[in-house]
């Protein structure tokens, strides 16, 4: 058994973004966008539209990205060509109709413009702007035509406008921005996967009203989803509830109870090539289930029976998926996670101790062991997000083999 310990890996670190800025009411946002990018380790540096100087100052930017903020297609010579040269990805946000416009047909009149079309990277636009704008057919032919030649588009979203109106044009929410840019730069390394990940807890009822659950968030569950997505695979998400949002491009499906979980995951399985078991699927369901409220009184005995062992039941059938289970423990009980393991009959395990500090359930880091019959992998504490990443990693090393 060889055991590792690995450093925390993060898409966007390191990374250069050349960020246009267009002149439109959610421009103030850019601030927020460039702050929100440095704080993952990337560079960013930003080229505003005369039109976007009437909605935020150069100053702003200046300060928000530490960079000089370019403007000028005239006044440094070779900005044009050598901005996009030097960029890994470049983001438009807000992005306008006329931007979007300008870019579709070619036209090159301003820093941004040019910037974009001496460009050969990827390219991701957040479109911003009046839902009628949104709508016109010109501007939805523009922007077919960018997605038709690879660009990438992030949202709008409907709600409220800042014209006071309802409708379909509200920029995208930073999150999404940040979570499209991470996406268009990682490796498509599981573009042939279908992976059913399963998150959060189950409920199971004492009566119409009250039940037995558990402390689980769903954030592991859906850090893994999302990364999957990122990295090109087909996802599935078969949450427990959960206060989280459900993540974009991946197909939901929300169950409340364990028998929901495990008829959910026998409907999705046949096609799945990997199954993820990251819920903290209730193990005791009450004996009974009472059909009306139960009265109250001085004491009420439990009793509870087992649930379905979902892994168990799918680990013994012939054309099974590579499943990945989670053993949370509390204590050091990397012993019976290793048993687990070769019991039910597992590809890998991921082992945490609940109990450690910034560990388990309702926190955004965790700190896990990687195990699987060949190699231990023991992570530091890190994001959830990046735990993500190094157990798909882990899945990638095992399918290549
Ligand atoms: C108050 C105000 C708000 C505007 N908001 C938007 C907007 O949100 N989206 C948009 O596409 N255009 C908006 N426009 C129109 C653009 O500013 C205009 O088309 C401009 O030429 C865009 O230039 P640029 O694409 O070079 O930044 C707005 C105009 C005004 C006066």
């Amino acid at each position: 058994m060889i055991s590792s310990v690995i450093e925390e890996r993060k898409v966007l670190r390191d990374k250069s973004v050349l960020l246009g800025v267009t002149g439109g009411v959610a421009a103030y946002k850019a601030v927020d966008l460039i702050r929100r990018l440095r704080d993952e380790g990337t560079s960013v540096i930003v080229i505003m539209t005369e039109a976007a100087k009437k909605f935020i100052t150069p100053l702003s930017l200046e300060i928000a990205s530490q960079n000089r903020v370019y403007s000028d297609l005239f006044s440094d010579p070779m900005a044009h060509i050598t901005l996009s040269a030097n960029a890994d990805i470049m983001v438009v946000a807000p992005a306008t109709a006329n931007t979007i416009g300008k870019f579709a047909r070619g036209i090159a009149d301003n820093l941004l413009t040019t910037c974009l079309l001496s460009f050969i990277g990827k390219v991701v636009i957040a479109p911003s702007m009046n839902w009628r704008m949104y709508e016109n057919p010109v501007f939805q032919e523009n922007l077919k035509y960018l997605l038709s030649r690879g660009v990438i588009q992030v949202g709008p979203e409907k709600g409220g406008l800042a014209c006071g109106e309802e409708g379909m044009g509200r920029m995208s929410d930073i999150s999404e921005i940040i979570e499209t840019i991470r996406s268009a730069l990682s490796q498509k390394d599981l573009a042939k996967e279908k992976i059913l990940v399963t998150a959060g807890p189950t409920r199971e009822y004492l009566d119409p009203i009250r039940f037995i659950s558990n402390r689980s968030s769903g954030r592991m569950g859906y850090a893994i989803a999302r990364a999957a997505l990122r990295r090109g695979a087909e996802v599935i998400l078969i949450s427990g509830p959960s206060v989280l949002s459900q993540p974009k491009g991946i197909k939901f499906v929300l169950v409340d109870t364990t028998v929901d979980m495990l008829n959910a995951v026998n409907r999705e399985l046949p096609s799945s090539t990997v199954l993820i078991m990251s819920a903290a699927v209730s193990d005791f369901v009450p004996a009974e289930k009472a059909e009306e409220k139960i009265e109250k009184s001085e004491e009420l005995l439990l009793g509870l029976h087992r649930t379905p062992d979902i892994i168990s039941e799918i680990g013994k059938r012939i054309n099974r998926p590579f499943i990945i289970g989670f053993a949370a423990e509390t204590g050091r009980k990397i012993e019976r996670a290793r048993r687990k393991l070769k019991e039910k009959d597992m590809d890998m395990i991921i082992f945490n101790d609940i109990t450690e500090t910034g560990s388990g359930f309702d926190v955004d880091t965790n700190s896990v062991v990687i195990i699987d019959r060949k190699k231990e992998i023991r992570l530091p504490l890190m994001s959830k997000d990046s735990v993500a990443d190094a157990i798909l990693d882990r899945l990638v090393e095992l399918r290549a083999k």
